[in-house]
């Protein structure tokens, strides 16, 4: 019987093929236990490499690029639209919580995706005779980040005016109609205009927003200058797709609902969709992964959660374009004391990466980063990202308000499998396979410190990678992966690494000092 080909066996024979270190290879060939973090460090190395100067593009998926490897969790504590904004920005992704409606959850990608645009292909229109005040409701109900409108004549459907944020705030009497504060006649482009050609007409009549038309006068587009400006420029070094909007990424799950969702998203448009769950290599994983491939064929799909070899090389022949891994390392969870199973993450994210080597497959390794070093780490095993929820949950950008005890602010932040999360949402449950009332809770909840805003955060962990790659010499995230040696640490050398024997002058760093801090 001839045997079938797997998809990382063609994949090894068509495509030049990446490097990865054999010492680490070496190292976890001798292991007898599986490690994690507080386990293992890097070793340095001859290093041609200035940190400032090192690339960390990789990718999330097959499809869909990373500028930096960081990405936001799927939990209604971390990721709404505003933190998927913020990590699309500091050129990661964010994944969109599913414990929403699927309706909420696709508004909030499409409030990703309208947030920067270089090109708006569906402008938000406002009609002549509708008054000040309508407009503004219906903005603040809808979210809009932005104050201005392509006018359209109610009566013909053409373009008429447009109104901007200085017509708002000069606008003394809200009763009055648009087409009293609009500009009339602005400056119109073509609807096929170029972005450069667009920046060019936008500089040349100083104008900061340039609705496009067709040969009716209908609207077709915008261009909104400030915005155009810092992509054109290509520095702002956000995550962006082809239309220069930023990416997004939503979580979905296997119940029959999730092919409404997975619709809804679409029409949002997502760029990739993450089957969460806490069994990725499980029978209804498979199936939805199959009807959503079936439907989207060409739809960026990432899978998780495992923490197996065998479970990496299914998923990736199945015909995912991600893999997470991740079963009990995050910092609210207590699937290894509930369930038993569960390999430490170091072990995990090695074991799964090299079994899918070749594949073209990211890997994504999701929970248990307690501190920078724990990235550095984790890509250095084979990871081409990094999930965090506790790292983030405690930013401005996370879901939920600020609260005080003993004169120090916090934030809440849980476990999709903590019981309270579970009571709440049907998602949360069938996360954790439960039908029914909950019993059997796999994650805690809890609160941590409050620190800011996300980016000092993100910036911190960015900063404590490049730095780790300058130690080993890796200019770029493929020669991390050829380049990464680890080696065990004793629990003496773990307690050297921290600051240790001294007063401590300052509170506890944002980076914390481990795990064992939660
Ligand atoms: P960190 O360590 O960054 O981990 O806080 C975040 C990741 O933890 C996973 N997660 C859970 N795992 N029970 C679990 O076993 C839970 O209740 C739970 N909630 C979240 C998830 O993969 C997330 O990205």
């Amino acid at each position: 019987m001839a045997r079938k080909t797997t998809r990382i066996q063609k994949q090894l024979r068509s495509k030049p093929q990446k490097t990865f270190s054999k010492d680490c290879d070496a190292f976890f060939n001798t292991q007898k236990v599986a490690l994690t973090f507080d386990d293992v460090r890097l070793r340095t190395g001859y290093s041609s490499v200035m940190p400032a100067e090192v690339s960390l593009k990789t990718n999330f998926t097959r499809g869909v690029s990373l500028n930096t490897p960081v990405t936001s969790a799927a939990m209604d504590t971390v990721t709404e639209h505003r933190m998927a904004i913020a990590m699309a920005e500091l050129g990661g992704i964010g994944v969109i919580h599913r414990s929403l409606s699927p309706a909420v959850q696709a508004q909030e990608v499409s409030l990703v995706k309208r947030f920067l645009n270089g090109r708006i292909d569906a402008p938000v229109t406002v009609f002549d005779d509708e008054r000040v005040e309508g407009v503004l409701a219906e903005r603040e109900q809808q979210q809009y980040p932005f104050h201005s409108f392509p006018v359209v004549s109610r009566r013909t459907g053409r373009l008429v005016g447009i109104v901007t944020k200085n017509d708002f705030d000069f606008c003394a009497d809200r009763s009055l109609l648009i087409k009293e504060i609009m500009t009339a006649r602005p400056v119109i482009g073509p609807s096929e205009l170029e972005p450069s050609e667009a920046m060019k007409l936008m500089r040349e009549r100083k104008h900061k927003i340039l609705p496009l038309v067709d040969k009716d006068g209908k609207v077709t587009g915008m261009y909104v200058a400030s915005d155009l400006q810092r992509i054109l420029s290509g520095s702002s070094g956000h995550n962006t797709d082809r239309g220069s909007q930023l990416r997004v990424a939503a979580a979905l799950g296997t119940r029959e609902e999730d092919l409404e969702r997975a619709k809804l998203l679409r029409q949002a448009h997502v760029d990739v969709i993450v089957i969460d769950t806490a069994h990725g290599d499980s029978k209804p994983v498979y199936d939805m992964l199959k009807k959503i491939k079936s439907l989207y064929p060409n739809q960026e799909v990432m899978v998780g959660n495992i923490s197996e070899a065998a479970s990496a090389k299914r998923l990736v022949d199945a015909g995912a374009d991600g893999v997470k891994i991740g079963q009990g390392p995050g910092s609210i969870c207590t699937t290894r004391i509930v369930a038993g199973i569960g390999r430490p993450q170091v072990s995990a994210v090695y074991e799964c990466a090299k079994a899918i080597r070749g594949s073209g497959v990211p890997v994504c390794a999701d929970g248990g980063i307690g501190n920078p070093g724990d990235v550095v780490v984790a890509l250095g095993v084979g990871a081409d990202s990094v999930m965090m929820g506790r790292i983030l949950a405690g930013t401005d950008e996370s879901p939920g308000e600020t609260f005080t005890q003993q004169g120090r602010r916090f934030k809440r932040y849980r476990g999709m499998g903590s019981l309270a999360a579970m009571r709440e949402s049907a998602a949360s449950r069938d996360r954790y396979r439960q039908t029914g009332k909950p019993t059997v809770a796999e994650g805690i909840e809890a609160f941590v410190p409050y620190q800011g805003p996300v980016e000092t955060i993100v910036q911190e962990y960015l900063g404590g990678l490049r730095n780790g790659m300058g130690y080993v010499g890796a200019a770029n995230l493929n020669e991390l992966h050829a380049k990464a040696v680890p080696f065990r640490i004793s629990q003496a050398g773990l307690r050297e690494s921290h600051p240790h024997d001294v007063m401590t002058m300052l509170e506890e760093p944002k980076t914390g000092k481990g795990r064992n801090q939660h």
